[in-house]
């Protein structure tokens, strides 16, 4: 097993790459077996998401090759049958995108059904809802998903809830319909921006990503197309806070400043000085960190993905904050492991309160997932002493080098072996 050592207390300075975006690339993959041809993806994130991604598509029969470092390219002409069995998918949430493209190219799929997870209660029945429109029978077999549909036909489909996993299965599953299907109430993300950039690249006849109206023209093939996946915000925004914790000086580069905007006006309201360039952003802290309140929401609100990091700002700024978590029933479970390095927080439901206390103290602490794992890097980065964090497969399914790029800005901070078991937790 590995666990990140940390020595607290150095200021990052310098200037860091952001990777391209795990919740754009691990949609983008599975929507190459829609084309008839090969695909060439770039700025693929090296992080452990993409590579199950990869496995999957390669155990069903893709060619899968590296270009480089972070370009992929993926024949997936050779799929013929339309099965991710649990074996696969089970390391992974974001496998159940396989069920809207393998629906949408074979017009039947069958795919592990998510397993549970510890963000609270997940369930797909929104995904499945736009199935059913679409003209598809879906029925749950042995924990299997089985859809099938004689044809697939354009539908109208209006969402109960802002959704970005039933969004893009949408889209993948709708894009060789028959006929117009529009999405209402979609989510706005980038990363499903990305996805329909990528498949109109390949031919698809996609309009409104970005909109809360997204109306997809189904078109009979795809053809290959060479992509370049969008920065990742949720990766860049981990590096301003961590810059801000450490009141350092950094510039956060291959970024696009208008995906940051939610972080970069929370973060100023910190007290954080955030300079914002076509392409980067640099962040620098001058005065004392102060309190604020948060409240997490669909883009282009403040993500739920960056609340674990926020919070662990807000326990090093002076006053009391309160952070509400608005999408997610138990996203707070790292506020256990804060405490231990002398956080001051309660949390009531999906309130947090934050007494801020300037600051932490190193000690031994488990990552109990990815985001909450990034946030207790940073917590470890800013305290006194030394913190060790141990279940960080949890942060290398989202983050590439994460630790390199820390080092490079000047963090004490090392990956160690030990011996040991974990017990793996599904993935997010
Ligand atoms: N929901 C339903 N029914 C559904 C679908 C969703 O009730 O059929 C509820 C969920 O339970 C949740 C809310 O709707 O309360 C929003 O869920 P959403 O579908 O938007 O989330 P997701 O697609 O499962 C993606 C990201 C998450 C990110 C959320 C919110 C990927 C692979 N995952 O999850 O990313 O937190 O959107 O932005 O894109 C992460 O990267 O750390 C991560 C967890």
């Amino acid at each position: 097993m590995e666990k990140f050592v940390i020595k607290g207390g150095r200021t990052l300075t310098g200037e860091v790459e952001i990777s391209g975006a795990k919740n754009a690339a691990v949609a983008i993959i599975p929507a190459v077996i829609l084309s008839d041809e090969p695909c060439i993806l770039e700025n693929v994130p090296q992080i452990s998401d993409v590579s199950i991604s990869l496995r999957i598509l390669i155990e069903m029969g893709a060619d899968v090759k590296f270009l480089d470092k972070n370009t992929v390219r993926i024949d997936a002409t050779g799929i013929t049958e339309p099965i991710v069995p649990y074996e696969m998918a089970k390391h992974m949430r974001a496998s159940y995108y396989f069920l809207g493209t393998l629906l949408g190219k074979f017009k039947r799929a069958r795919v592990a059904m998510p397993g549970g997870c510890y963000l609270g209660d997940r369930p797909i029945d929104q995904h499945l809802k736009a199935f059913t429109a679409l003209g598809t029978e879906c029925t749950l077999d042995h924990g299997m998903i089985d859809i099938h549909a004689d044809s697939l036909i354009g539908s109208q489909i209006y969402f109960d809830m802002v959704t970005v996993g039933a969004t893009i299965n949408t889209m993948l599953a709708a894009v060789k319909a028959t006929g117009m299907t529009i999405i209402e109430n979609a989510a706005k993300e980038p990363h499903i921006v990305d996805l329909a950039n990528f498949l109109n690249s390949m031919g698809a006849d996609i309009m409104g990503a970005g909109t809360d109206v997204i109306k997809i023209r189904g078109v009979k093939k795809l053809k290959g197309a060479t992509y370049a996946i969008i920065p990742d915000q949720i990766e860049a925004g981990t590096f301003m806070i961590a810059a801000a914790a450490t009141r350092g000086n950094v510039l956060v580069k291959n970024v696009i400043p208008k995906h940051l905007e939610s972080i970069t006006a929370k973060l100023e309201k910190i007290g954080v000085t955030v300079e914002e360039f076509d392409d980067a952003v640099r962040i620098s802290v001058d005065g004392p960190l102060v309190k604020t309140s948060i409240k997490t929401m669909p883009h282009p609100g403040f993500p739920t993905d960056m609340q674990p990091q926020i919070s662990t700002l807000l326990c090093l700024a002076e006053g009391t904050s309160i952070v509400t978590e608005g999408i997610f029933d138990n996203r707070f479970r790292y506020v256990d492991e804060l405490r231990r390095m002398g956080a001051n927080i309660s949390v009531d439901g999906k309130v947090a309160v934050i007494e801020g206390v300037g600051s932490l103290m190193g000690a031994p602490v488990t990552a109990p997932d990815l985001r909450a794992g990034a946030a207790l890097v940073i917590a470890g980065l800013a305290a006194k002493g030394v913190t060790e964090i141990e279940d960080i497969y949890h942060i290398e399914r989202g983050y590439e080098c994460f630790e390199e790029k820390l080092r490079k800005l000047g963090a004490d901070i090392e990956k160690r072996s030990f011996p040991g078991t974990s017990v793996r937790k599904v993935a997010l």
